[in-house]
């Protein structure tokens, strides 16, 4: 077919009537920025998600070979593919989560911040879709800087009328994943056993992982807790350079989405007790938006959890993170206030 024609593809298994396992009515899901690093290893994880009936890939560009290649794919999910602004509105018709990886990515000796010029005004013309087409939908905004496209997002949607802070949540589930990691290294056990919570958001020093409250219980030296932290708050500058100026972290940023996805999918279902990492609209703190636990429900964001008790060195690092964090906050809703 042409690549510019809307294109549905059916699994082999595929059912006509998007069903996920079980019987119960699985969720329809777009990926916005669907062809790119993140984009493709997410749309993989997500054709693979039984929770997902229905997945709409889009893109600038390349979203036909992607959306065929993945359709090929035995299992539940259809697949359609979208390519270019004019279709933007039928890839976001009827979604029940949309999920933003797109925009530019850093090089070396850039930060998140300098993605500002050219991520602010993709991610502001995304929501307004989003607004118009699935104004219910529950959004995972991975963009960045995350700290900043977050409250431009809902600066969008109050402008459309649209807000609802339950459904827009900063993903910043890639801290905690890398902070389980490099905790279970220290630890010598299962990363899959480790829980780090962090907080704040996500660049740099607003990383703020609460070692003090990791589960199971452990207590780190101040050499361990200060190596562990700058690592944490770094990684995503280690895969940067590590990857020397093609891109930055793709594939555990794909697998942190789709952990992410997965959650928030659960939570709609209905199971109690989810539980994650999101950069939220908050009152945890005096700033509008900060990242902590946040339990996922019905309505989506059904609870922001308090910080629970802080270790001095958290306590230190929780007002650096403030300070920049106000900072980029008020960038992100003056990009929009004053457009
Ligand atoms: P990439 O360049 O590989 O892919 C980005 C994709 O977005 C491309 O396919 C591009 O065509 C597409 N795109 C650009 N403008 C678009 C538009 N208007 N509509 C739809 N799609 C559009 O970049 P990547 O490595 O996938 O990273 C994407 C973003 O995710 C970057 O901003 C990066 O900094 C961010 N990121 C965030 C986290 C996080 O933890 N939140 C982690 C990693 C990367
Ligand atoms: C990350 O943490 O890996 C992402 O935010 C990408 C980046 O620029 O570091």
């Amino acid at each position: 077919r042409p690549p510019t024609l809307q294109m549905e593809h059916r699994s082999f298994l595929g059912q006509q009537n998007c069903r996920a396992k079980g019987g119960a009515p699985g969720f329809k899901v777009a990926i916005l920025g669907a062809a790119g690093g993140i984009g493709q290893p997410l749309s993989m994880l997500m054709k693979m998600n039984p929770l997902v009936s229905l997945l709409h890939l889009y893109d600038v560009v390349n979203s036909p070979g992607v959306t065929a290649d993945v359709s090929h794919m035995d299992t539940g999910a259809v697949v359609r593919g979208f390519l270019g602004q004019p279709q933007l509105e039928n890839a976001l018709t009827g979604m029940d989560l949309v999920i933003i990886p797109a925009g530019v990515p850093r090089k070396p000796g850039m930060t998140r911040d300098d993605l500002f010029k050219i991520n602010a005004g993709i991610v502001t013309t995304l929501c307004e879709g989003v607004a118009k087409c699935c104004p219910n939908a529950i959004v995972n905004l991975i963009s960045n800087p995350v700290n900043t496209t977050v409250p431009i997002a809902a600066e969008v949607f109050k402008k459309a009328g649209t807000y609802d802070p339950k459904r827009l949540l900063g993903v910043t589930t890639l801290d905690v994943v890398r902070a389980n990691t490099f905790v279970a290294e220290v630890l010598g056990i299962d990363p899959r056993e480790v829980n780090v919570p962090v907080v704040g958001g996500h660049a740099g020093i607003t990383i703020l992982p609460l070692l003090s409250q990791v589960k199971p219980s452990f207590s780190f030296t101040s050499e361990e807790i200060s190596r562990l932290t700058d690592r944490i708050q770094n990684g995503g500058t280690e895969v940067v350079e590590a990857k020397a100026g093609a891109g930055s972290a793709t594939l555990s940023m794909a697998f942190a989405a789709a952990k992410f996805a997965d959650a928030c999918m659960r939570g709609l279902s209905g199971d109690a007790g989810v539980i994650e990492c999101a950069f939220v609209a908050s009152e945890v703190t005096e700033l509008p938006f900060f990242a902590s636990k946040v339990r996922l429900g019905r309505s989506g964001l059904e609870e922001v959890c308090a910080l629970g008790p802080l270790s001095e060195y958290e306590r230190t690092g929780l007002e650096k993170a403030k300070k920049e964090l106000a900072a980029s906050i008020h960038k992100g809703v003056s990009f929009i206030r004053n457009s």
